[in-house]
């Protein structure tokens, strides 16, 4: 699958070999991934986080134990945690839930991790970085940051907050030389997307999506698409709504 750098335009390449990482839900789905493709790229040292950690097999990596919505947790791995230089903000939930439908407690825990959870460690390590000499973000995002479905669009709203957090914290720690990269994606073949595998959808490689992702980071991309699907739809944002989301505009103008 080829990279795509969204913006056309990148910083200065990075040396993943000089790189201390953070990887949040750095133990299962796309985060195995990520942890196994910086130790591919030689990085220096990986601290893998879960809210169940296991040991690792390579001496490089450092499993802790993380919640990403305890912000006092966050806060005290920042402290175990003085040298990272990359953080990887990979935790996510997706629980399906619709707006109208859904139950308010899943909309709730899917801001939680993928905003909240993303915020706390930005803030946690962000002092950090800057220390080490600036160093980067990569927060993991996805289609649905910018793209409704009609369904499951609670986790898209959570996303699209992750979204602007990417955008946002960018601007606020240009000053610190921190280069901050969003990664968006369409389904990937892990836990989260079971149900779509089971319904037959197109599924990535979550292997390739980390190397994406990574392969965007070293290149200096600020943001990157993973697969065609998102490229597609990230670049017509420009669009109106009525041509975006053309199945709302018929039952609307028949009501007129
Ligand atoms: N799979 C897809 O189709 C897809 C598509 C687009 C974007 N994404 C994004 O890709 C990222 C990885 O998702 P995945 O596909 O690997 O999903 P997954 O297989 O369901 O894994 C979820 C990951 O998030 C971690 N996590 C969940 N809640 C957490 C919490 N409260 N604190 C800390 N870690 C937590 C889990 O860690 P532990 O359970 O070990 O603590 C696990 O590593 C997410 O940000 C997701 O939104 C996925």
């Amino acid at each position: 699958m080829p990279l795509t750098l969204v913006s056309g335009f990148s910083v200065a390449d990075m040396d993943i070999t000089t790189q201390t990482a953070l990887v949040t839900g750095g133990n299962r789905g796309l985060g195995r991934y990520f942890v196994s493709e910086l130790l591919n790229r030689g990085v220096a040292k990986v601290y893998a986080t879960s809210r169940r950690p296991e040991p690792a097999n390579d001496p490089r990596v450092v499993s802790l134990p993380l919640d990403v919505t305890d912000e006092q947790a966050v806060n005290d791995l920042a402290r175990v945690a003085p040298d990272v230089t990359l953080l990887i903000n990979n935790a996510g939930v997706a629980t399906l839930s619709s707006f109208l439908g859904g139950d308010l407690a899943d909309a709730r825990q899917e801001m939680e991790v993928n905003y909240w959870g993303s915020l706390h460690t930005i803030r946690a390590f962000a002092p950090i970085l800057t220390a080490n000499g600036g160093g980067a973000i990569l927060n993991v995002l996805s289609q649905s940051a910018f793209r409704a479905f009609g369904f499951a669009d609670t986790y898209g709203a959570a996303k699209a907050a992750a979204w602007q957090l990417t955008n946002g914290v960018r601007l606020e720690l240009a000053e610190s030389g921190t280069q901050v990269t969003g990664l968006a994606m369409a389904l990937v073949d892990t836990e989260m997307s079971a149900w779509a595998k089971e319904e037959g959808w197109p599924l990535a490689d979550p292997a390739e999506i980390a190397r994406a992702g990574l392969d965007g980071l070293e290149a200096g991309a600020l943001e990157v698409c993973g697969d065609e699907i998102t490229q597609q739809w990230r670049a017509r944002l420009g669009e109106s709504v009525e041509q975006l989301y053309p199945q709302a505009v018929p039952a609307l103008r028949a009501r007129a």
